[in-house]
């Protein structure tokens, strides 16, 4: 067993007295992959202590549960620099999605990028989240739009996190975007999500199903078949819904018990009332907003007046938020969308594992997976505070430093 102390822990548990479920002068035991104890150093059992084979001192440091990104796009090839100029001499995203540019031109580039050029592009960008202290990070296909294709970009996520000491979790988004080869044919081209599905579930590639619903993606008619196909194979489904208008997707995907909602910019007050009744995640991207330099805010005080759940995530992708920090979205989400930095650190913590449907992890207390991370700060709240440090010293992945 490994015993770390002359630390302080902020656990993030819900249970605690204490801001951050924060333990000053605390101990923590790990056994193997899990967390056997944690607590005050003073309470530590004695028997416990003497069971450390391995001793470590922190050194003053803070420790937070292991970060978790529960929405990027991480695995895409090109970028959209050209479509950011366009977007600075006056074009709108939505102009430039209805004009062929958008998610489609990092379709077309991520169609001719090979396996190994993919997993080189995107393993720079993970290596980014790994030295913040990221643990789990989610990948979601998308760019590929045809059953190679997305095979592809689910088998790089999935050898991503077989090479890196970290949890890759995968979402199959199929219904993301109208490939140029259906255009006019929407209702068609879901009919090929319907039959990759279960081709990718079957390889054991898809932990989860995301749809975008959207004027510019894909109708709340057509997400549900989506989802109708998913819940048939016992997949649990999100949504990037609400993000530029009201389509009502937060109740359709509150119907299918999602373990999430992304965006919410423009959520109704209905959508809060389903997502609380289900226990959807609000799942906010404060990059999408900012990059996009949207003004609509997302309703945090009517999801706190609801009891929604609020996770933070990076949504790192190259059109709407080219970001690799997830330390930046905890900044952003208290600067712009005027989270507390509790809250925003719940919501890279416990409230992402919950948004990916993990209860092992995201909070730490005896029975966790000791994922965490050590940070050079004296008080939680500077990690949302700072603008571009990263004060992680050590990340310690299943028990083991990486
Ligand atoms: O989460 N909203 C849809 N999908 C991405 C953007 C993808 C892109 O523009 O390439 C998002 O913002
Ligand atoms: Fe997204």
């Amino acid at each position: 067993m490994k015993l770390w102390t002359h630390c302080s822990v902020a656990t993030m548990a819900t249970d605690a007295a204490q801001a951050y479920g924060l333990i000053e002068d605390a101990a923590m035991v790990a056994d193997g992959a899990m967390l056997r104890w944690v607590g005050p150093r003073t309470a530590l059992p004695a028997e416990l202590d003497a069971a450390c084979t391995q001793r470590h001192d922190a050194q003053g440091a803070l420790i937070t549960p292991g970060l978790i990104d529960c929405h990027t796009h991480l695995v895409y090839g090109g970028d959209r620099a050209r479509e950011f100029e366009l977007r600075l001499n006056g074009a709108t995203y939505e102009e430039i999605a209805r004009g062929g540019g958008g998610i489609a031109s990092t379709v077309q580039a991520t169609r001719a990028a090979s396996a190994e050029q993919l997993m080189g592009q995107s393993r720079t960008r993970l290596r980014q989240f790994l030295c913040e202290g990221v643990t789990t990070l989610e990948i979601k296909s998308g760019y590929g739009l045809e059953l190679a294709q997305e095979r592809k970009l689910l088998q790089v996520a999935r050898a991503l996190g077989q090479e890196q000491a970290l949890d890759v979790r995968t979402t199959f988004l199929g219904a993301h975007a109208l490939p140029p080869e259906f255009a006019g044919r929407a209702d068609d081209y879901i009919d090929e999500v319907l039959a990759m599905l279960p081709r990718l579930h079957a390889e054991g590639l898809v932990d989860a199903v995301d749809a975008f619903c959207e004027r510019i993606a894909f109708s709340p008619a057509q997400v549900s078949r989506v989802f109708e196909a998913a819940q048939a194979l016992g997949l649990p489904v999100k949504l990037h819904a609400e993000q530029l208008s009201d389509s009502g997707g937060a109740q359709l995907a509150a119907h299918f018990a999602a373990l999430s909602c992304d965006h919410l910019e423009w959520l109704s007050e209905e959508g809060a009332a389903a997502m609380a009744a289900a226990g959807s995640v609000a799942v906010l991207l404060p990059g999408a907003f900012y990059f996009l330099r949207e003004t609509k805010v997302p309703p945090i005080e009517m999801l706190r007046r609801h009891g929604v759940a609020i996770a933070i995530a990076s949504d790192c992708n190259p059109g709407s938020s080219p970001c690799t920090s997830l330390l930046l979205m905890l900044n952003m989400a208290c600067t712009l969308f005027r989270l507390t930095p509790e809250e925003a650190l719940a919501g890279v913590t416990r409230h992402a594992a919950q948004a990916l449907g993990l209860n092992d992890r995201g909070v730490l207390a005896a029975g966790m997976r000791a994922d965490f991370a050590l940070w050079d700060v004296q008080r939680p709240a500077q990690l949302a505070y700072a603008l571009g440090a990263n004060p992680c010293l050590q990340t310690i992945f299943k028990g083991a430093p990486r």
